[in-house]
């Protein structure tokens, strides 16, 4: 299936001109992700307390802007320089210590092995394709530290709805634009397993009903082994 992560950069360039974007979400819908996603995952039995946190796929940056505004020491990485250019005006803005830097979460070749506590994926992992998800989990496992946690927040068990609107093909799981695979909504047992896979240990995972009538969140927070 043909990819095209860096793509992505486009959506910043178009969300940037308009002031109703904070980034890849609008203004009202942050806090409300905010607070109905991200706070509750992070009162989750496993979720550490405080530690150095990688997010993975940090876009304009704003959740990694919330989570350094709630005490972790946070770096966002994401392949669009848009967002990343955009991320470090927001975290200016905000007044908050965030490290952005531009890379591919497939290899992360700029971060050193076993440097972080925590890696969340900012909703990364569900724009990563085929064979490149292990890529995705297996660079996780390499930044992490020894036991170090990894937080997934990923859409799944996409429900086909009458008028398919984003293209969903039921055969790959993915969505499928121009012919490019551009998110992969498969189903939640199947993403655990690809977790396990990539040795780590389930420690606490939660389906969260569909806010939008079509997909659900897998929430997933694991220990490196
Ligand atoms: C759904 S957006 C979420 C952005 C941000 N975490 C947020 O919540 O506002 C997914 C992000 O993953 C990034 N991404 C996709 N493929 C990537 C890759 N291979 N390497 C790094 N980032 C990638 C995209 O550029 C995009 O910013």
């Amino acid at each position: 299936m043909k990819t095209d992560y860096v793509g992505h950069d486009r959506a910043y360039q178009r969300r940037q001109n308009n002031p109703e974007y904070a980034g890849w979400m609008k203004h009202e819908e942050l806090e409300e992700d905010w607070q109905l996603s991200w706070q509750p995952l992070m009162q989750k039995q496993g979720f550490p307390k405080q530690g150095k946190l990688l997010e993975l796929g940090c876009g304009a940056g704003n959740i990694s802007i919330y989570f350094a505004q709630a005490g972790y020491d946070v770096t966002g990485v994401d392949i669009a320089p848009t967002g990343i250019n955009w991320a470090t005006q927001n975290a200016a803005k905000a007044n908050v210590n965030v490290r952005f830097i531009q890379g591919n979460v497939l290899n992360l070749t700029e971060i050193p092995d076993a440097s972080f506590d925590i890696a969340l994926d900012g909703r990364c992992l569900h724009c990563i394709i085929g064979g490149d998800r292990l890529l995705f989990l297996q660079t996780a496992h390499r930044i992490l530290k020894p036991g170090g946690i990894l937080i997934i927040n990923t859409m799944c068990n996409y429900i086909l709805a009458t008028n398919n609107i984003c293209n969903f093909d039921p055969k790959t799981c993915c969505t499928i634009h121009n012919d490019i695979a551009t998110r992969y909504i498969g189903d939640s047992n199947d993403i655990l397993q690809e977790i396990i896979e990539a040795k780590f240990r389930v420690l606490n995972a939660e389906v969260l009903p569909t806010r939008d009538d079509e997909v659900a969140e897998l929430q997933v927070i694991a220990e490196k082994i």
